[in-house]
């Protein structure tokens, strides 16, 4: 019989460590099941912090969020909900949190492009994608989004690059999830072998230090 409990659930998309983690690092998941439950703003202001302590190239700290909440922000969040493509937009607009990052391309001494910045828009995005798991909220990114339409409804300027949309909030629906989603949703997560991608001496030899 496979899983539908939250808890099963949970336990089947843990990551399979073959060397211990920090439990957020192991629970964090990309959830298609948000509840419809609103996030306190307590714990909202908590991600942003979290955010805020990202590193970045030159303490630049080229990260913006356009912040939208079905209940605080109905107009703004459903903007954003139609900037996402395809099959996003069905899962995504259960989660009562839909926030836009956007990344600053230059710097601001010198005004050179600043080739980090997207980098660090993904520090920023992680740092809180880690906060909420100890939160015991699910972020989910998502690249399918029409950047355009996204620039232009939040009159993003052209100094500034729409960079990822985000879902967050609890887990929740399953049972609102169409079949190729619950199937999806069932799936356990998987990782490449360490042989893979940790090299020594030269590229594509897999170091002894971090066997498989
Ligand atoms: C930059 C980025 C863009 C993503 N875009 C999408 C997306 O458009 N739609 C989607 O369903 N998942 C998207 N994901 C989620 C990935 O599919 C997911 O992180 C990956 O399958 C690993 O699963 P996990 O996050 O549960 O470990 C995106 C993830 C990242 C980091």
């Amino acid at each position: 019989m496979p899983p539908t409990r939250r808890e099963d659930l949970e336990a089947q998309k843990l990551a399979d460590t073959k060397y211990p983690i920090e439990d957020a690092l192991r629970r964090r998941c990309s959830t298609l099941a948000f509840s419809e439950q609103p996030v306190e703003v307590e714990k909202l202001q908590q991600l942003f912090e979290a955010a805020r302590w990202a590193p970045s190239s030159y303490n630049e700290q080229p990260w913006s969020f356009v912040l939208t909440t079905r209940t605080e922000s109905p107009l703004d969040y459903e903007k954003l909900t139609n900037c996402l493509i395809g099959h996003n937009r069905e899962w995504a607009q259960r989660a009562p949190v839909l926030v836009l990052s956007v990344a600053k391309r230059h710097f601001d001494r010198g005004g050179k492009v600043n080739h980090y910045s997207i980098h660090d828009v993904g520090m920023a995005t992680q740092n809180m994608a880690i906060q909420a798991t100890a939160l015991d909220l699910f972020v989910h990114l998502i690249a399918g989004f029409d950047a355009a339409q996204a620039r232009q409804a939040f009159a993003i300027p052209e100094t500034h690059e729409p960079v990822c949309v985000f879902a967050i909030g609890y887990f929740g629906d399953f049972e609102t999830l169409t079949p190729e989603m619950q199937e999806r949703e069932r799936q356990s997560r998987k990782r490449r072998a360490f042989r893979d991608f940790v090299f020594a001496g030269e590229w594509g030899r897999p170091s002894e230090l971090v066997p498989d």
